[in-house]
């Protein structure tokens, strides 16, 4: 709407024109000339206005599609990496949803809006002579030729910077996640001849684009200027031959210049406009792959057992399962230790058991109902889980431990706090509570990211507490807190499944679970497997349960 009003107040200008050279030169007449240039300057200034407000409102357009979809695209962005491997830092789906909203904010579609005008603009121009009217017509074809050529030949080149980006931003993210290491084994200039490659690539690319649009941008511009003279030239005949006054002949070369303008506006947003659609595109594929959940029944909270049918998993991006054909079962009150070698598949199987990765065959039920008919969210409520490299979150040790809750509940947090044995080792902190850990806890040791973790996993007595190596960093003290905590989480009738190289942890389980190669090797009463697994052990030096000696010292 506001479009169709700016164009036809854009025909005052050559309107203008034309009144003052037919009408105020052939009269001399100056009172008409001030009425039309009062006239004329308030049509300008209202079309000035209409063109702000036409700005405005598309930059609302952009901010409202961003919000239509900033939530979906975040989730999918975090659910991504648990069904398939993202290329680069992962994050590009956000970049996509910073190009499509840019562009439909920018200037760009109002050249779209502008475009069906151009038919008005070139009906005048027939209107004033049959022939200036065929020579904007010729122009206007020459110049959305070139248009097309633009979308021909930029599309490949702009494909190409996008994944050369990701890949720039990958190297670089990996980088900044390992600065340590890099600085330690003096890596810095390794790594960076890898990053200045990908970037040299990156910006080749981007090269390529830019000239194809800079290129045909050019060659437009000129031509729109060339046409313009063009016009006036055949407007110049047209006087000669006294078929046209010369308000005509000026009239019309401007609006050849207007009906025209579109088109050269169109050339020059061509990238950001193939950029935003290729953008589209990778988010539509996107937002396909992670669908929004659909809303499950409410159900009870669990509390009999945790049963593993079947269970086959494959890791996100993978093809070949790394775990396969897993069934037990572990009632409520009791606590499983799983053990194993390097890459037997522990951590697979605790990453299935609280629902992270979905088994490709098989099921993870509690209390009957598979962790596919929970809500994640209601899921989360009664599952603990201590992953094997902790991730904590930028925020207070508080927020971390109560799950970042809107209104966490001070002596829940405390009482978790307690029951991971963490209370003291926190309060040792300058701020307690509210000591703020830093970007993915980096300012707290290991052992203390693994005791804030715990404390994590235990926060509102979960049903299920799942703990992958809990006592990896830990000191004496922090080994008799887990021990405490797998007792605690038996106590109230709960299931702790305990991931173990040290077999102190195992000690406080009732049943064992021995994986090998990916495979149950032996489930069952902790006194009826650990002595088999042992004697396996035994006979067969270096294979079986890892750190074997200490085993048999401590059962
Ligand atoms: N994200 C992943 N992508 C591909 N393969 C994976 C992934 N995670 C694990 N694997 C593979 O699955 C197998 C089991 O790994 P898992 O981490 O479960 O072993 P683990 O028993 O926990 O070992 P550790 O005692 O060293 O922690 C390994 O061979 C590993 O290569
Ligand atoms: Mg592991």
């Amino acid at each position: 709407m506001i479009s169709g009003v700016v164009n036809l107040l854009a025909l005052t200008s050559p309107l203008f024109m034309l009144q003052v050279y037919d009408r105020v030169l052939a009269s001399g007449s100056v009172p008409t000339l001030v009425g039309l240039v009062v006239l004329a300057v308030g049509l300008f200034a209202f079309q000035c206005m209409l063109d702000i407000l036409r700005a405005r409102v598309l930059l609302r357009i952009g901010e409202r599609f961003d919000g239509q979809f900033s939530g979906r695209v975040h989730d999918a962005i975090v659910r991504l990496p648990l069904s398939t491997r993202m290329p680069g830092d992962g994050l590009q789906p956000l970049r996509d949803l910073d190009n499509v909203r840019g562009f439909l904010g920018g200037n760009g579609p109002t050249a779209f809006f502008d475009l069906p005008w151009m038919l008005l603009y070139l009906g005048i121009c027939f209107l004033f002579h049959f022939w200036i009217g065929m020579t904007a017509l010729i122009g206007a074809i020459v110049l959305i030729s070139l248009t097309f050529l633009t979308n021909g030949l930029s599309q490949q080149p702009i494909s190409d910077t996008i994944a050369h980006n990701i890949v720039r931003n990958g190297l670089l993210e990996a980088a900044r996640r390992n600065a340590e290491v890099v600085q330690a084994l003096g890596l810095g200039k390794r790594i960076a001849a890898r990053w200045h490659k990908a970037n040299a690539n990156y910006l080749a690319a981007n090269r390529k684009a830019g000239d194809v649009a800079g290129g045909l941008g050019g060659i437009s511009k000129s031509l729109r200027v060339m046409l313009q003279s063009a016009i006036l030239a055949v407007g110049a005949y047209l006087v000669i031959r006294q078929e046209a006054t010369a308000g005509v002949m000026v009239a019309s070369s401007i609006m050849m210049g207007r009906a025209l303008a579109p088109v050269d506006l169109a050339i020059s947003n061509w990238k950001p406009f193939l950029m935003a659609r290729q953008s589209w595109a990778r988010l539509e594929d996107l937002l396909a792959k992670v669908p929004e959940p659909a809303p499950v029944m409410p159900m009870p909270a669990p509390e009999r057992e945790l049963r593993v049918e079947g269970v086959t998993i494959v890791p996100p991006g993978e093809k070949k399962p790394t775990v396969t054909g897993l069934a037990f079962a572990v009632q409520a009150g009791s606590a499983l230790g799983v053990i194993g070698a390097s890459g037997s598949g522990k951590s697979t199987l605790s990453r299935a058991i609280v629902g992270a990765w979905a088994p490709v065959a098989g099921k993870v039920r509690i209390d009957s109902a598979s962790l596919d008919q929970w809500d994640r969210e209601a899921l989360g409520r009664h599952v603990g889980y201590l992953p094997q490299g902790v991730e904590l979150f930028d925020g207070t040790i508080a927020e971390n431990i109560a799950r970042f809750e809107d209104n966490p509940d001070p002596e829940a947090i405390v009482a978790a706090a307690k029951a991971a044995g963490t209370h003291e080792l926190i309060l040792r902190f300058e701020h307690g509570y509210e000591t703020p850990i830093g970007e993915a806890g980096s300012a707290l040791s290991a052992g203390q990211r693994q005791r804030i973790g715990l404390a994590r996993a235990l926060y509102r007595d979960p049903f299920l507490v799942v703990l992958d190596e809990p006592n990896a960093n830990l000191d004496a003290e922090g080994e008799a807190a887990v021990v405490e905590a797998i007792a605690s989480v038996r106590e109230r009738r709960g299931v702790a499944v305990v991931v173990a190289h040290r077999p102190s942890a195992v000690r406080a389980v009732d049943y064992v679970l021995m994986m090998e190669g990916g495979r149950q090797r032996a489930f069952g009463p902790r006194d009826e497997v650990l002595p088999k697994v042992l004697k396996a052990a035994a006979m067969a030096p270096g294979a079986g349960v890892k750190a074997t000696g200490s085993t048999q010292d401590n059962v």
